[in-house]
């Protein structure tokens, strides 16, 4: 895929914006995200599995801004949601009930009717009890609730321990050993409907091992349960491919979706993925500007208006943003910690990164359209950041940043 990101005339452009001029016009931070860049990431997964049935649901988790949702909707993407809450952003975007799967570990039962109602897709179903409680609950509004179990392949991912998920100890999914007796249970159940078998190993997989591993396995339990006349034919492999944040190499979408596909050669199975980093994370910068330099004997620290809570993927995971300056920087380089506001010794953005820098200097997070916004917060009571949308040279306010009055809203004082 080729970056939305460009040096010209010196200063860096988002498709054919200066993202000075963002700034300037919405202040800093701000998170910018490019249209082109979406819609390519998901058309080149859509073609990657040519004229076989397939779907591509976007996980909503990576990014749920009502303006990305609406483009995804706009290509006809499927979506992938974990709360009652994506759920009501995808349709509340425009997007059809009937191309939602559903996610997760912990339904309530509100969240069960809730996307019953609306009449989703499938339900990716974790665990024995979960299947109870759904079947009852269709039941209860006389209907059958289209589902799919979530086997946990057993595969080591090779990922970040907080992002992988498909080996035994994890909490996801359901362990492969019980997932016979789980499918014969679940086609005993009148408020079901049995038609697929999901699996997610992980995230920011770079390596296509894995994957094919665990196709291979669901592959084989879905012959199982033909052996058995339990018919499934739905496959949801999970998760998309990571990005390269910083070198990685990444395969391409047609490799991802032949390794993938190729132990359901020959039969009419649909294959859906759910992929969410690699659609908008290489979309999206996180605008923010030099407060203060502040070098010292051992580290030299810029200090930006960014922090950990605006992006906390480099606290949480150590993970790694590349630093773009908006303004190819003459001056003399130094190394660098780029550190934000926030009251913790863990706010930081950036580690020893070679700049040259200057106060007032406005820099670009790269690779920040996913799990970027998604998992800020008001700590520190900061307000979140804006969200703007760039379309050629377009600039569009996506969500606005957020006022004092948004943070307090529903706070009570007592009375005396
Ligand atoms: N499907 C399921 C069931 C998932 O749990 C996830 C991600 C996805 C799909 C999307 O995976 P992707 O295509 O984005 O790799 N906050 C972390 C990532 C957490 C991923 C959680 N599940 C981060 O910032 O790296």
């Amino acid at each position: 895929t080729v970056s939305p990101l460009q040096y010209r005339g010196g200063a860096l452009h988002l498709e054919r914006v200066a993202l000075e001029a963002v700034a300037q016009r919405f202040g800093t931070p701000c998170y910018v995200y490019s249209r082109a860049a979406i819609e390519a990431a998901y058309r080149a997964y859509d073609a990657a599995f040519g004229d076989r049935l397939h779907r591509v649901c976007y996980a909503v988790k990576a990014n749920s801004n009502l303006a990305v949702l609406n483009v995804l909707a706009h290509l006809g993407a499927g979506f992938d949601v974990v709360s009652g809450g994506e759920l009501a952003r995808v349709l509340r975007a425009g997007s059809k009930a009937d191309r939602v799967v559903f996610s997760g570990v912990g339904k309530s039962a509100a969240e069960l009717r809730q996307a019953l109602a609306a009449g989703i897709a499938c339900f990716n179903v974790e665990s024995a009890a979960e299947l109870e409680r759904l079947n009852q609950v269709a039941g209860e509004m006389g209907l059958r609730a289209p589902v799919a179990l979530r086997v946990n392949p057993d595969v080591d991912a090779g990922t970040h321990p907080y992002i992988s998920t498909g080996l035994k100890e994890n909490k996801f999914g359901i362990p492969a050993g019980d997932a016979l007796a789980l499918y014969r249970r679940a086609a005993s159940l009148p408020g079901l409907r049995v038609q697929g078998i999901a699996c997610h190993i992980g995230s920011q997989l770079t390596d296509l091992a894995p994957l094919r591993e665990a196709a291979g396995r669901i592959a084989a339990l879905r012959e199982a349960l033909l052996a058995e006349s339990i018919a499934i034919d739905q496959v949801d492999l999970g998760g998309g491919l990571g990005i390269a944040y910083r070198d990685e190499t990444i395969p391409g979408a047609a490799e991802y979706a032949a390794a993938i596909s190729a132990p359901f050669a020959g039969s009419g199975v649909e294959i859906s993925i759910e992929p969410g980093r690699s659609i908008v994370g290489p979309a999206g910068v996180l605008l923010t500007r030099v407060e203060y330099l502040k070098p010292g004997a051992q580290r030299n620290f810029a200090i930006v208006d960014a922090a950990m809570n605006d992006l906390l993927r480099p606290a949480l995971y150590d993970a790694h943003h590349a630093v773009l300056p908006l303004r190819e920087a003459g001056g003399e380089a130094k190394v660098w910690e780029l550190v934000g506001p926030v009251c913790e010794s863990g706010d930081f953005l950036a580690h020893a990164r070679t700049l040259a820098l200057a106060e007032g200097d406005l820099l670009a997070l790269r690779d920040a359209g996913a799990y970027g916004f998604a998992m800020s917060s008001n700590y520190n009571t900061r307000p979140r950041p804006a969200e703007v949308m760039v379309d050629g040279d377009r600039i569009h306010l996506i969500r606005a940043r957020e006022t004092l009055d948004d943070l307090w809203r529903g706070e009570e004082m007592l009375a005396e």
